[in-house]
């Protein structure tokens, strides 16, 4: 069943440890981390952001798969299917389809605008019983067309739209979404301490988990972070896996051009990466 990221944010912040979120593209994605998530026993949230939402003919098409899927599967940990990074519209379009959590993305409106929108939604996922993730501070670098500068957020904005009521609050804190610079300082464990103390109990996310140190993922867990983003990473381990397989002529032997083998070792590297990383936030067997 797909529930709202609520009741496992609480209890990861409570727990000191993260739910990852992990971005699906299609049904090797999807079918990849529902998998591992059973094996590990962890809570975790999709990912969907506007552009795969589009690739992937729609919000509903994708609200279909996933819980044909969940049931399919036999499925039984919490599966979050949540929005990234969306408009007001788009929000608006996942509420209809059956998301159980939405993202707005307000972060590049004036605050004043980011409350107003985010208030709405506010009560409309209250109603509705969905979990509700709001952005303060754009998180650097591009997703799906998506650019942001990596800036470090206001605490006191923070601090005014979690009190909005929201379910978790994604603040820049010079993270980037895609590959790290060479040059890049790190995250701003200053900036996030900071928020933290404003916000309380808000469950934070942490946006561009693909490339952060493993000691920088814990300390940022343990200054109240409990979702952390992984979407590149996933995409690399497939893409890599892909090419070693065509590289190695595998598609030219028998019946390796079979799709179902043509994707299966970056289905595989997929399992993989979702492993590694669900260990490393310390969500395994929380389920
Ligand atoms: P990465 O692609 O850097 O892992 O970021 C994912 C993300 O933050 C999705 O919102």
């Amino acid at each position: 069943m797909l529930v709202s990221a609520k009741s496992m944010l609480t209890k990861a912040k409570a727990g000191k440890y993260a739910v990852g979120q992990f971005n699906i593209n299609n049904l090797e994605w999807t079918k990849a981390i529902l998998l591992t998530a059973e094996e590990l026993k962890s809570p975790v949230i999709l990912g969907v952001s506007e552009g795969a939402g589009k690739y992937m003919c729609g919000y509903k098409t994708v609200v279909g798969m996933v819980k044909g899927m969940i049931e399919e599967l036999g499925i039984t940990v919490p599966v979050a299917l949540h929005l990234d990074h969306g408009s007001y519209e788009g929000a608006m379009k996942c509420i209809e389809a059956g998301f159980s959590s939405v993202m707005f993305d307000g972060s590049h409106y004036p605050i004043e605008e980011n409350i107003e929108k985010t208030t709405a939604l506010v009560k409309l996922c209250e109603e509705k019983g969905l979990s509700l993730e709001a952005e303060v501070g754009a998180i650097g670098g591009e997703e799906d067309g998506v650019i942001g500068n990596g800036e470090c957020a206001d605490p006191n904005e923070c601090k005014m739209i979690a009190d909005l009521g929201v379910t978790m609050l994604a603040a820049g804190i010079g993270n980037i979404h895609g590959k790290y610079p060479a040059n890049w300082p790190g995250l701003s464990f200053e900036t996030l301490a900071a928020v933290s103390e404003k916000v309380g109990d808000m469950p934070l996310v942490l946006h561009g988990g693909t490339g952060i140190p493993a000691e920088m993922i814990q300390k940022a867990i343990s200054l109240g972070v409990s979702k952390i983003n992984v979407n590149t990473e996933c995409q690399l381990a497939f893409q890599a896996a892909t090419r070693k397989y065509v590289e190695e002529g595998k598609d030219l032997q028998g019946k390796g051009f079979d799709p179902r083998k043509l994707l299966a070792p970056g289905f595989e590297a997929i399992k993989a990466t979702v492993k590694e990383k669900m260990e490393l936030f310390g969500s395994v067997g929380k389920a």
